[in-house]
C-alpha cells in the first residue's frame, strides 16, 4: 500500500469524477434523513414546540449519541400522519438523487409510524411507497424499506415491529433490523423478533460494534445470524473476528462521517474502513442520518478518496459491493448493477 504521505493528491478532476459517481446507500434512517428546514416547517404547521431541537444556525442540536437519540425522537414528533411520511420520503429522496444515489434502503420503524399497530403501519407504508414510486419515476432513485425495531424501546416493542415487518414483507419491505442505543439490553433478547422476520423471508441487519466492542459484532453474526451489520467497525479490535467477517461475507454498512461526528474515531484517518477492506471484509458506505452529521453521500465518497487515496475504480467496487448486498429482489438488483455499469 502507498503510504499516505507518498501519494499524489487527487486532482480537482479526479474529485469531480468521484463526487459524480452513481451510488448505493444501505444505511439511512428515514427520519434521520429529514432536512432540518422540513422538520421546522412541519412544526410550524402543526404548532409543535421543538425547543432544544435546533441550534441558532438552524442545524440539529445534540451533545453526544444518547442525546442525539433524544433529539431525533423529539424531531420525529412532528411526523404525525401517513401524509407527513409521504412528504418526508419525497424530501429525502430529492437529497439522495442530488447526491447521485440510484438505490437506497431506509430504516422505517413501526414505532414511529403508527405506534406498532399493524393497520396504521399499512397506511404509513402506503403513503411512503406512493411517494417512492413518484420519486423513482421523476428522479430515477429506487427506494426499498427495512423495518427496524428500536433497541432502547426493549424486546416487547420489537415483537409488534417484527409482526408489522412480517405482514408486509415482499418486494418493497425487504429486510428487518434494529437501531437505537447499542448500550441497552443484549442482542439475544431480540431473537424472537429477528426469528419472526427471518421466517417471513426478510433479510436481516442490526446495529452493532459502533459503541460496543467486537463481542457485540460476534453476537450479531452468531446469535442473530444477520447478513449485514450496521457499523460493525469496532470488529477491527479483534482480528480473528475480522477474519470471520471476511470468510462469512457478512457485509458492514459503514458510516464514516457519522462515526467521526459522534466521536467513535477522532478523525477519518483513524477510521478502520480501509483496514477492514484490506483484510477482505465487505464494506459499504452510507450516511446514517445525514443532516444530523453534516454529511451526504458525495461528501463521504470525496472524503474517503482524499483520506485513503481511494480512486474512482475503488469506489465503484465499493458501490458494487453495496448493490450485491442490497436486500431487494434479483430483478431490482440486476437493474441497479446494469446502471452502475453504464454510468
Ligand atoms: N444509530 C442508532 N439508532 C438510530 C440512529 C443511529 O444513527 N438514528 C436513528 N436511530
Ligand atoms: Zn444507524
Amino acid at each position: 500500500m502507498t503510504r499516505r504521505e507518498d501519494r499524489e493528491p487527487l486532482s480537482e478532476e479526479d474529485l469531480a469524477e468521484i463526487a459524480a459517481l452513481p451510488k448505493v446507500e444501505l444505511h439511512l434512517h428515514h427520519e434521520g434523513a429529514a432536512p432540518p428546514a422540513f422538520i421546522r416547517g412541519l412544526a410550524q404547521e402543526k404548532s409543535v414546540n421543538l425547543s432544544g431541537v435546533f441550534r441558532a444556525d438552524g442545524s440539529y442540536a445534540y451533545r453526544d449519541f444518547v442525546h442525539f437519540l433524544n433529539v431525533y425522537e423529539a424531531a420525529t414528533q412532528v411526523l404525525q400522519t401517513p401524509r407527513d411520511y409521504g412528504r418526508l420520503t419525497t424530501a429525502l429522496l430529492e437529497d439522495c438523487a442530488a447526491n447521485g444515489v440510484i438505490y437506497c434502503e431506509t430504516f422505517l420503524s413501526p414505532d414511529f409510524c403508527g405506534g406498532g399497530d399493524l393497520g396504521a403501519w399499512r397506511e404509513y407504508l402506503h403513503a411512503i411507497r406512493e411517494a417512492a414510486e413518484a420519486a423513482e419515476r421523476d428522479m430515477g432513485v429506487v427506494l426499498r424499506g427495512v423495518v427496524t425495531c428500536v433497541r432502547h424501546f426493549g424486546p416487547d416493542r420489537a415483537k409488534p415491529a417484527a409482526r408489522c415487518a412480517a405482514e408486509t414483507a415482499g418486494n418493497w419491505i425487504v429486510g428487518f433490523g434494529m437501531g437505537g442505543d447499542e448500550n441497552r439490553g443484549e442482542l439475544r433478547d431480540f431473537m424472537y423478533a429477528f426469528d419472526m422476520a427471518r421466517e417471513a423471508g426478510l433479510k436481516l441487519t442490526t446495529h452493532a460494534g459502533e459503541w460496543r466492542g467486537p463481542s457485540e459484532v460476534r453476537a450479531a453474526v452468531e446469535e442473530l445470524r444477520v447478513a449485514r451489520i450496521g457499523h460493525g467497525v469496532r470488529a477491527i479490535e479483534d482480528l480473528a473476528l475480522v477474519d470471520l467477517l471476511a470468510e462469512t461475507g457478512v457485509v458492514l454498512e459503514v458510516c464514516p462521517g457519522s462515526n467521526v461526528t459522534l466521536g467513535v474515531y477522532p478523525d477519518l484517518a483513524a477510521h478502520p474502513i480501509a483496514r477492514l477492506r484490506e483484510r477482505g471484509v465487505k464494506v459499504t458506505v452510507s450516511t446514517d442520518d445525514p443532516p444530523f452529521f453534516h454529511t451526504n453521500m458525495r461528501r463521504e465518497y470525496v472524503s474517503l478518496a482524499q483520506t485513503f487515496g481511494w480512486d474512482a475504480d475503488t469506489l465503484r467496487a465499493v458501490t458494487r459491493t453495496a448493490a450485491d448486498a442490497a436486500f431487494c429482489n434479483t430483478d431490482t438488483r440486476d437493474r441497479i448493477l446494469k446502471q452502475l455499469d453504464t454510468k
